[in-house]
């Protein structure tokens, strides 16, 4: 058979004939069947002599012919010169497949149209395939943002944040719309930053696969969670980056759980409450008995200058002097020992009194912002000031500041207090020095309390000595 009626049948429709795979014949300008191959009678059952001469509608869903849509296709492949469509389509057993379906009008040299060829492939199988690849992805999809222990996410290859679950909106605090698009470094504390850490694990992750670390993170309230983190570098099959996937646990309370155990920490504590306890007993002493005692003696002298004769008032009045600057060291020595203020004005007097009566000594102008609202019980208050003298004894030794503000706030639960100087700034060298033990005793402080401690460059240089100690809750 031939639908060039007697023109031989050149090897061309021959091959056409013979193929399997798609379903090729040719319609004339109304739409019905002209011509018929094997794909054609696998793909939709009919044979050559059943379907030729019938209409191409037949191969329609009822519901596609009600809605026009055979004359439709018809129309615009005039109108386009070929058109392609996806869609169900009936085979004569009356049985549905899934077709890829291109039409092509057929035109002579004058323009007349002479019919329109027609290709079908049967897509029944990659359907339901990918189908199946959808549902899987779209079910682990599910399962990962469901997650609510773990924050699941994944970066993109500059660390931008592309998606978000369940666990990452409880853990991190932030809503999926306000964190899509972001940088993953804001989950970082400014001291990680300045050291550029977020920058430094994408790239360990590149190098090595993956990376694990643990350390703190910050949530959208500003407070800090003790992070387990492992950020997997993901590769394509060309081996292009794609992006990266980051799990991030809060071990906060399994932290803290394990501080609590830790038999070094304890002992550290101990020690640490039974030297605050020697050194009030020795300030209260010096202060209760030897200040007072010549600050006495300091009275009778000055009476005494009075009633002299002026070469001899000189000489008493520089008595008093040196007895004076000895009551001023005795003053000193109390601070470093206990301030008195703290037992009986609480944390701001204590503070404001040592920067008052020490630290302008020093020849530097000192403010204090205080905004808690409520005092902190006396075991707190003792180590904030503590940690507030040895980051002050550092300004006063290596800052070269000329100005320095401590800033004590509420970041719940607990407090934050800031020690800010306007000085030289810490270097990288400038960390945890291991013969130098103010860093590690004012760390060592903050944690024992279940806080933490934090020593950064500050943003117009300068150092920022920063800390967090949890408050018990009301
Ligand atoms: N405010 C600051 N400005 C500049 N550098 C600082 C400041 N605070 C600390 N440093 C640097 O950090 C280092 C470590 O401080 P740390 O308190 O541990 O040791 P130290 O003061 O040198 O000795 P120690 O406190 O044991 O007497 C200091 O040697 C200094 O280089
Ligand atoms: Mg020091």
């Amino acid at each position: 058979m031939s639908a060039r009626g007697g023109v031989p049948e050149p090897a061309f429709e021959l091959l056409v004939r013979a193929v399997r795979d798609y379903a090729i014949f040719m319609l004339d300008p109304a739409g019905n069947v002209l011509t018929w191959n094997t794909g054609a009678e696998k793909i939709k059952g009919y044979r050559a002599e059943d379907i030729i001469g019938r209409h191409f509608s037949t191969f329609y869903p009822p519901g596609d012919i009600a809605a026009g849509k055979p004359a439709r296709e018809l129309e615009t492949a005039i109108a386009d010169g070929s058109m392609e469509d996806e869609g169900w389509r009936l085979r004569q057993d009356g049985t549905r497949f899934w077709a890829n379906v291109v039409i092509t009008a057929l035109f002579d040299d004058t323009g007349r149209l002479l019919g329109f060829s027609k290709v079908t492939r049967d897509m029944t199988e990659r359907r339901a395939a990918e189908n199946a690849l959808r549902a899987s992805e779209e079910q682990f999809r599910l399962l990962v943002q469901g997650v609510l222990d773990y924050a699941i996410f994944m970066l993109d290859p500059g660390g931008h944040i592309m998606t978000w679950n369940a666990g990452a909106k409880r853990i991190k605090g932030y809503q999926a719309s306000e964190i899509i698009g972001q940088h993953f470094s804001v989950f970082y504390p400014p001291e990680d930053i300045e050291a550029q850490k977020p920058a430094r694990e994408l790239e360990k992750a590149i190098a090595d696969g993956r990376l694990e670390d643990e350390g703190w993170r910050l949530r959208q309230d500003g407070t800090r969670f003790w992070a387990n983190v492992v950020i997997t570098a993901l590769f394509d099959d060309t081996g292009r980056l794609r992006g990266f996937g980051k799990v991030t646990r809060d071990m906060t309370e399994r932290r803290a759980a394990e501080q609590t155990l830790s038999e070094r920490q304890r002992l550290v504590s101990h020690l640490v409450q039974a030297q605050e306890l020697e050194r009030r007993r020795i300030a209260w002493d010096v202060h209760d008995d030897s200040i007072q005692a010549m600050v006495a003696v300091g009275m009778r002298l000055q009476l005494l200058a009075e009633r002299l004769p002026d070469e001899q008032a000189q000489a008493v009045r520089q008595l008093d002097e040196s007895v004076r600057g000895a009551v001023g060291r005795l003053r000193e020595l109390i601070f470093r020992l206990r301030p008195p203020a703290i037992d009986e004005g609480g944390l701001a007097e204590a503070l404001n009194g040592y920067l008052n009566d020490v630290v302008t000594g020093w020849g530097l102008t000192c403010s204090l912002r205080y905004e808690i609202d409520r005092e902190p019980p006396p075991e707190s208050a003792v180590t904030m000031f503590r940690i507030c003298q040895e980051a002050l004894a550092n300004v006063r030794k290596h800052a070269e500041a000329n100005f320095v503000e401590i800033v004590v706030t509420t970041v719940y639960p607990g407090v934050l207090v800031q020690v800010i100087d306007d000085g030289i700034g810490v270097g990288r060298a400038g960390r945890d020095q291991p013969d130098h033990f103010g860093v590690i005793e004012m760390r060592e402080r903050a944690e024992t309390a279940g806080g933490w401690w934090a020593m950064r460059q500050g943003p117009a240089g300068g150092t920022i000595v920063e800390f967090w100690l949890p408050m018990a809750q009301p």
